[in-house]
């Protein structure tokens, strides 16, 4: 699975069936009232035909609790480099990440997955539901690997409910719109809680219309629940709905 397109969305965290939790794990769940992400100096190179390419440069930010951010850049800018950056799915070249005070470069590569898998939630581009299940088994994915939680498949139904698909619980993808399709990996990106929030490009596969309610749905549930949104795009229109806008050029996160 390429990490970029559907990353994070439980498929490292098929080590962790029946494990206890690891303490790396455990300190950042109890320090989930502090700063959710912090960046400083991060950069991100990549070696390509024998040449040097600075993605990313000197990035500085921090992120609390309730908090959301859209950046903003051309394709090509470097937004889902930070993004797999953000989400521990790649780590930066230079500078550090820390999200909840936990450096993912510590952290194993199990330990990795099942933070991923509590702590993250990705929403991308392409939805990447898997087609043999339904709205409601798919919104589950992620809770599979983890500890039993008897809450939990009411929480799902609540969030298909929360993103207008209360009637489409048992409706498989293809029997879905394209926006109703992006609504349940929202739904699926919300069901373990997390502390963090990535939207790759929510819309870019949606019609105006369609593009138009997913964003009024991530900005409406940002407000009502607690976790951090960090959203990528090179739509003007998706952006504007978010007061906090950075703008990546030449590697480097600037006002928009
Ligand atoms: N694994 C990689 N190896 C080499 N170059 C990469 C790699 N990943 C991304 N890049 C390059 O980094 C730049 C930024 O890519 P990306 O973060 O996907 O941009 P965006 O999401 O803004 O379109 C591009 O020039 C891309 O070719
Ligand atoms: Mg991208």
């Amino acid at each position: 699975m390429d990490a970029r397109a559907c990353g994070g969305l439980g498929s490292g965290a098929l080590h962790e069936r029946n494990n206890s939790r690891p303490a790396a794990v455990q300190s950042f769940m109890s320090a989930s009232a502090e700063t959710v992400v912090r960046c400083e100096s991060l950069g991100q190179s990549y070696v390509s035909g024998g040449r040097e390419l600075d993605v990313l440069q000197d990035i500085n930010f921090t992120l609390e609790p309730g908090g959301f951010l859209a950046i903003v850049g051309p394709s090509g800018s470097g937004k889902s480099t930070l993004l797999a950056i953000l989400g521990a799915l790649e780590s930066p070249t230079s500078g550090t990440v820390a999200l909840a005070g936990e450096d993912p470069a510590r952290l194993s590569e199990k330990e990795l997955a099942g933070f991923r898998n509590r702590r993250v939630g990705f929403v991308f581009q392409d939805h990447c539901l898997l087609p043999q299940l339904t709205a409601l088994e798919n919104v589950l994915v992620p809770s599979l690997v983890a500890p039993p939680d008897a809450a939990r498949d009411a929480r799902a139904r609540e969030l298909l409910e929360a993103v207008g698909l209360g009637a489409r619980l048992d409706h498989r993808p293809a029997q879905l719109s394209g926006g109703e399709k992006q609504r349940v990996a929202i739904a699926r990106a919300l069901v373990m809680q997390p502390a963090l929030v990535l939207c790759d490009e929510p819309t870019g596969n949606l019609d105006a219309r369609a593009a138009d309610a997913v964003g009024t749905l991530l900005t409406d549930l940002h407000r009502r629940l607690r976790s951090v949104l960090v959203v990528v795009t090179h739509s003007a229109e998706l952006a504007k709905r978010f007061a906090d806008r950075r703008l990546l050029r030449a590697g480097r996160l600037v006002a928009a």
